[in-house]
């Protein structure tokens, strides 16, 4: 019997390369960079099954370019807002995505940026490359202390929590702001309060919500403003959560301490973003889920997803379950 036909967007970890190698006939993309639209168009065309990645964006047009036998699209992050779910829902296609094995790389990358933007460990680097550490000094590049510190978490899920569980090991009081999450749900000493409180009092603050439309820009001059002057922002969540002008502003007039973002808007950040001009904001290039383990165990996982769409079998991590319960 012939192997149902997928287009995999990019090379993925061997961990989940070789699991699709043996199950499917696999056309993978095999450059750098992703595939153009145009490309992705082509490449869909009567596929049973795509692997895709948060690069490629996957609207109606290529479920439509796919043809009536896509079976399954099964992204290679948790994160899904590439992904115009609401489309693949009402065309009966599951959706699915990588939660749970990302989470510990991607709080130790929050923790990591706290810490680095806190104590200016990128700013006290480049002081030293520049042959401008000519003594000790006692006030040089001050930072701020994180023992005692209110430490904000805007999202309390998995990723949230496990931020909250490093911070209690460096002393720090958590406060978090989630309306869908339930204290009952975990055991850590968390306040939940409201995003008012949270502003005012938080010395860090760690974002941690899915890009939605109501997301979108959540994090603006109008919040920044609300922030005290020693307060240090970290977002690993995605880009489009935060206004990065009002950032720059904000950053330049040194009305915050710090910031330091894992994702930007867009992706690549042009090089002439006058975010980078700032000694005050780190930009790492998206990679908090970038450890050895967690990028090995998302390839597995997206590739378990294929193929059990492609055979139509129940995605082990659905983000639309709806569709096997509906009929379209
Ligand atoms: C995800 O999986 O959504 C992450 O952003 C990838 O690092």
């Amino acid at each position: 019997m012939a192997k149902p036909k997928v287009f995999v967007t990019r090379v993925i970890r061997d961990k989940g390369l070789e699991l699709v190698k043996d199950f499917v006939e696999a056309d993978i993309w095999l450059e750098e960079l992703p595939p153009s639209r145009e490309t992705l168009m082509e490449h869909v065309h009567g596929v049973d099954g795509l692997l895709c990645l948060l690069t490629d964006r996957i609207d109606a047009e290529v479920m439509d370019a796919a043809g009536p036998g896509l079976k399954v699209i099964s992204n290679h992050a948790v994160g899904f807002d590439n992904i115009d779910v609401v489309a693949a829902t009402a065309r009966g296609i599951p959706v699915g995505n990588t939660p749970g094995i990302l989470t510990d790389a991607t709080a130790d990358m929050a923790f990591a940026l706290l810490m680095a933007a806190g104590r200016r460990v990128v700013e006290a680097e480049n002081f030293l490359r520049a042959g401008k550490w000519k003594t000790w000094g006692p006030s040089m590049l001050l930072g701020q202390d994180f023992a005692e510190a209110t430490l904000g978490i805007i999202g309390f899920g998995r990723i949230g929590q496990a931020v909250a569980k490093r911070a209690t090991g460096f002393d720090m009081r958590v406060l978090y702001y989630d309306p869908s999450a339930s204290h009952s749900d975990f055991d850590l000493p968390a306040v939940s309060t409201d995003m008012e409180t949270l502003l005012r009092e938080s010395d860090f603050i760690s974002v941690h919500v899915p890009l939605t439309p109501e997301t979108h820009h959540l994090v603006n001059a109008e919040f920044l403003s609300r922030l005290k002057p020693n307060a240090v922002l970290v977002n690993t969540s995605r880009g489009g959560v935060l206004d990065q002008d009002a950032l720059y502003k904000t950053l330049k007039e040194h009305r915050i301490f710090a910031a330091a973002l894992d994702v930007t808007d867009p992706e690549p950040l042009p090089l002439d973003s006058p975010l980078l001009e700032l000694d005050n904001c780190i930009i790492v290039p998206h990679i908090a889920s970038a450890s050895v383990q967690s990028r090995d165990m998302m390839a597995f996982l997206s590739a378990k997803n294929l193929i059990a769409g492609v055979s139509g079998e129940r995605l082990p991590n659905c983000v639309n379950p709806e569709v096997y319960s509906q009929s379209v």
